[in-house]
Formats: structure tokens, sequence, C-alpha cells
């Protein structure tokens, strides 16, 4: 792919597939000011993002001659080659794997960049996430020189509460300082992994039944349901990455391959999202932690989300 210099919001924009709602993309700042290793190198950063954390780190490490890139429209667009001098993808950790839509990119992309980092966010276990992405992008031939994770708010349902995890403080700026610091330097390192976190990704494979080489690979429609406290706001077929929901004359339909990625449930204005119940053994089993909480980050707006994941325009 050919980089310009600098990118016009229209351009920029069309990138996204999404011009129709450049206003608010423009009120939502997807091009904001910080510093970079050098004025004149340009840097991509590739996000993932359910909730905004991810978009969020984002755009903190993006510089004056930054694009950034959301992977749900790159794949929506069919687009795999890619050039620059700093190359980086963000994205939340599932059952410490990336999410199935990071992994399949990541396989077909061809990334040429003289350096290469991944910021991985979590919520409260990492395990050896860091070794499972060395891993997955060696194998594809994309390896990366700088890995490292920043601990977030968790929104993960099932285990925790939104209103008790907003209130937890995980030091973020002062994390996100050091990773900047560490990127702009163009520092070669992956963040160390113990054996005992190595152990606990085990045990979470053996209890999950999840297949390693997919990771959070659902069926929607199997693990959530639309309840009556739907008002037909069409927000879901918006947000999610997948494209799973539509509104129909009766109502709104969600069904397909699912990233498992919350941002349906999470900016349901009417909490009309919900886990179905499930058989004893399957995972997750359907419960979740505080049905009336959820989660958005504070800096992300919901336009932000729907200009990231919509795959309907
Ligand atoms: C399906 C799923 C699985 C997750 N698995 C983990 C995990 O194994 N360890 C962890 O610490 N956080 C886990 N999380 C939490 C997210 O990684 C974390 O909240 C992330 O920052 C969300 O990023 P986002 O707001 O960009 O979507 C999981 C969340 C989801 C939705
Ligand atoms: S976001 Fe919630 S209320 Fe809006 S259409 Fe979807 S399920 Fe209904
Ligand atoms: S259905 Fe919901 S959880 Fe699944 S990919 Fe779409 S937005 Fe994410």
């Amino acid at each position: 792919m050919i980089m310009d210099n600098k990118i016009s919001r229209r351009s920029a924009l069309k990138r996204m597939g999404a011009a129709v709602i450049s206003g608010a993309a423009v009120a939502s700042g997807l091009f904001p000011l910080a510093s970079c290793s050098d004025s004149k190198s340009k840097r991509i950063i590739f996000y993932f993002t359910g909730t905004g954390n991810c978009l969020y780190i984002a755009r903190q490490l993006a510089g004056e001659n930054t694009e950034l890139l959301s992977i749900p429209q790159l794949v929506k667009q069919g687009k795999y080659e890619f050039e620059a001098d700093e190359i980086g993808v963000v994205y939340p950790i599932y059952g410490h794997m990336p999410p199935n839509m990071v992994r399949e990119f990541i396989k077909k992309v061809r990334l040429k960049a003289g350096y290469k980092f991944a910021v991985l966010t979590y919520g409260a276990r990492k395990c050896d996430a860091v070794e499972i992405w060395d891993r997955i992008s060696r194998n594809a031939g994309n390896s990366f020189d700088y890995i490292n994770t920043i601990i977030m708010v968790d929104n993960w349902l099932p285990n925790f509460d939104m209103n008790e995890q907003i209130k937890i403080d995980k030091h973020i700026p002062e994390n996100l300082q050091k990773i900047t610091a560490d990127i702009n330097s163009q520092r070669h390192w992956h963040q160390p992994v113990t054996e005992e976190e190595r152990q606990m990704h085990q045990g979470f494979m053996r209890l999950s039944g999840l297949d390693p080489e997919v990771g959070f690979l659902m069926e929607s429609e199997k693990f959530f349901a639309v309840t009556d406290a739907c008002i037909d706001c069409g927000i879901c077929t918006y947000v999610c990455p997948r494209g799973n929901y539509e509104l129909t004359s009766t109502g709104v339909k969600m069904a397909g391959d699912c990233e498992f990625c919350f941002a349906c449930i999470q900016n349901c204005p009417q909490h009309a999202i919900q886990f179905r119940r499930q058989k004893e053994g399957i995972f997750p089993n359907g419960t979740e932690k505080n049905p009336n909480a959820r989660y958005r980050n504070e800096h992300i707006s919901l336009m932000d989300i729907k200009l990231a994941n919509n795959q309907k325009l």
C-alpha cells in the first residue's frame, strides 16, 4: 500500500469505509497528535476493539505521521499489504490469545517495516499472551521486535462487574508512558513470561475447551439473545465487527461467527442483549456478574466504535 505523508480527513474516512459519518469522526478526534520517534517516520497502527480500550491505546501511541487502521475495516476492504517505517498492532487478549480476526489478519497480511511493535491490552491475567502472539506472528512471517501488555478495565462480563472495574486504578497513564518511550526509541524487547503463567494458560485451555488454533470464535445466536427491551435503535448493527445483526420488520435478528468482543452487549442502550444460559459443561455458561453494568472506555465514543467496526456501510 502506498502511504501519503499527510492524510486528509476525507481520505482517512474513505479508507475506513465510513465517509458518510465524517462529521462525527472529526468530532471524535480520530487523529490526535503525540510524539513519534521521528516526526518524518511513518507509523501505521492496526487495532481491534470491542469496548474502546485498544482504540484508546492506539490513539495514544499515534504520532503526527501515523495512520490508525481498524482491522475489521481492512478485512472488509480486503487490504493486506502495508509499508511504513514502523508498524504496530494493538488488540485485546481473549483467553490470553488474539481475537480470531486479528489472528487471521496477521496470517494474511504482508507487512514491510523497519520496526514492528505489538501492545496487548488485558484486564486481569495476561498469562503467556506475549509468547502466544510471538508464535502466531512469527509463524505468519510477521515477527515483532517489541511485544508488551497493558492492563485496562476488564470487559469480560461473565466474571467482572463493570461498575467495580472502572473504580480500580490500574496505573494506565504511567504504564502507557513507559510503553510510548519504548516504542519511540524502537526498543527491541518482549515482556518476559513465567512458567507459572504458561501453566495457568494451559489450565484455562483445558477448562474452557477452546481450540488453541482458533481461540474465541463462537456462534453469536447460541450465546446471546435479544430481549423485548429492544427498541430497534440499530446500534448493534453498526458496532459488530462481524456484521452479525440485522434490523428486520420483525425486530433485530442476530446470527453468525462471533469474536465474543461484547461490542454489541456493552453498547446496547437498553441492556437488551443478554447471555443465554448454557448446558452444563459449556463455556462460558451464560451467567454474568452484573447484567445491569455496561462499559465503554471513557475516552471513546459510540461513534468511534461504529467507525471502527461497522460492516454495513
Ligand atoms: C472474550 C474475552 C476474553 C477475555 N480474556 C481475557 C483474559 O484472558 N485475560 C484478561 O486479563 N483479560 C481478558 N479479557 C479482557 C480484555 O482483554 C480487556 O478488557 C481489553 O482491554 C478489552 O479491550 P477493548 O476495550 O479494546 O475491547 C477478555 C475479554 C473478552 C471479551
Ligand atoms: S442495540 Fe439493543 S436496543 Fe438497539 S437494536 Fe440492538 S438490541 Fe435493540
Ligand atoms: S455478535 Fe457481539 S460479541 Fe459477537 S462479534 Fe458481533 S459485536 Fe462482537
